[in-house]
Formats: C-alpha cells, sequence, structure tokens
C-alpha cells in the first residue's frame, strides 16, 4: 500500500522508525491518553501508517490496519497548533483513496462522542455512525462513550 503524494510543501510518505521520536511528542502534545512511544515502534511493518510533512517538518500522521476488504483507522493525529487548517482532511482522504484503490469496502474507527473536530472532519467525509462503545476512553473528567463511525465506498465518495 505504500506511495507518497507532494502538493506544495505538503508531503505525505510512508512512517518510518526514524520518525518515531517526533510521532510520540505530536501524539503527547494531542491526547490525554495517548499511545506510548513503544506502541509507534511495534506498529511500523505491521500496519500501514504515513506522515504528513509540511516543509519537510511532520505535522500530522496517520496509521490504520487492513484485512482484506476491511480497515480500521487506528490513529489520525495533527500538530495541535497546525489544526483546524485543513490537514487532517487532506491526510485522511489520501487515506480512504490508498484504502480504496485497494478495493476496501469497510473502513471503520472510533471517536470519542465530545471530539467535534474529529466527528466533524468524519462526517464532511461521508463516514456514518454504526454504534456505541461505552466509557471507551480516558479523559481527565473520566471515562467518556466512543461513537464506531463506518465508511463505505459504495454509498459515499472521498471527495
Ligand atoms: C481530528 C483532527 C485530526 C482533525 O484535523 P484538522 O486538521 O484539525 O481538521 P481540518 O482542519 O482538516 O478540518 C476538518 C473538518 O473539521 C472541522 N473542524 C476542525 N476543527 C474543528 C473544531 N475545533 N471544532 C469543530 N469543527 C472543527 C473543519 O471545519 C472541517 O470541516 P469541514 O470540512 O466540514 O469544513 C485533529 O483535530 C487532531 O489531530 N485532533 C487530535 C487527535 C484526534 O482527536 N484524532 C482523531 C481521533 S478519532
Amino acid at each position: 500500500m505504500a506511495t507518497t503524494e507532494t502538493i506544495s510543501d505538503i508531503n505525505i510518505r510512508p512512517l518510518q522508525l526514524e520518525d518515531v521520536d517526533v510521532i510520540a511528542a505530536i501524539e503527547n502534545s494531542a491526547y490525554f491518553a495517548p499511545w506510548p512511544r513503544a506502541a509507534f515502534t511495534a506498529s511500523i511493518g505491521i500496519y500501514p501508517a504515513f506522515v504528513m510533512e509540511k516543509n519537510a517538518q511532520i505535522i500530522g500522521y496517520a496509521i490504520f490496519s487492513a484485512v482484506k476488504d476491511e480497515a480500521h483507522i487506528l490513529n489520525l493525529v495533527i500538530k495541535p497548533i497546525l489544526q483546524g487548517q485543513g490537514f487532517g482532511k487532506l491526510l485522511l482522504k489520501f487515506v480512504l483513496e490508498i484504502l480504496v484503490q485497494n478495493h476496501v469496502k469497510r473502513i471503520s474507527l472510533e471517536v470519542a462522542q465530545n471530539n467535534e473536530a474529529a466527528m466533524r472532519l468524519y462526517q464532511s467525509l461521508g463516514f456514518l455512525q454504526e454504534g456505541m462503545r461505552k466509557e471507551y476512553y480516558q479523559t481527565p473528567h473520566g471515562r467518556i462513550d466512543a461513537l464506531i463511525l463506518v465508511y463505505k465506498p459504495s454509498y459515499t465518495s472521498a471527495h
């Protein structure tokens, strides 16, 4: 599934082992309960993963699993100071396009029910709610539910 895309000063390329320190720092700045550094190291070579660079600096990443015609988005992050500028949507569209090209028919993910930015992003690209996982995420105020969202290329488009 490895590929790259370059748009102006933005480049998307496969995640490499030497990116892990930068990725882990972004992860720690983006989440209350971040993935540990070891989770990124362990995921390389197992899960398809991409970093987004702006002017050759990593500003975000996406990690997903894909088995036969199903995929699950495991992590999608844009560096906090650059959120809200369209980079998350660009990265997610890139991932969806790769999965669609590889004939994936169902792409799922979990999102915290109070994560307005992520909900807006996923809904704007055609994800629909398919279920809920009770008390799935830890927050500073206790555990909250996750919504299960699903994207099916057959009923929508990534554009
Ligand atoms: C979720 C995330 C990846 C989105 O990336 P982003 O670059 O900030 O989002 P974009 O600028 O591409 O915006 C995508 C959509 O969300 C909307 N949006 C962005 N920030 C928002 C906010 N704070 N509140 C509400 N909507 C927001 C945008 O208006 C846009 O919607 P539109 O296309 O209908 O106009 C990013 O905010 C992030 O890394 N968050 C922390 C990690 C996380 O929660 N990841 C998702 C796990 S499920």
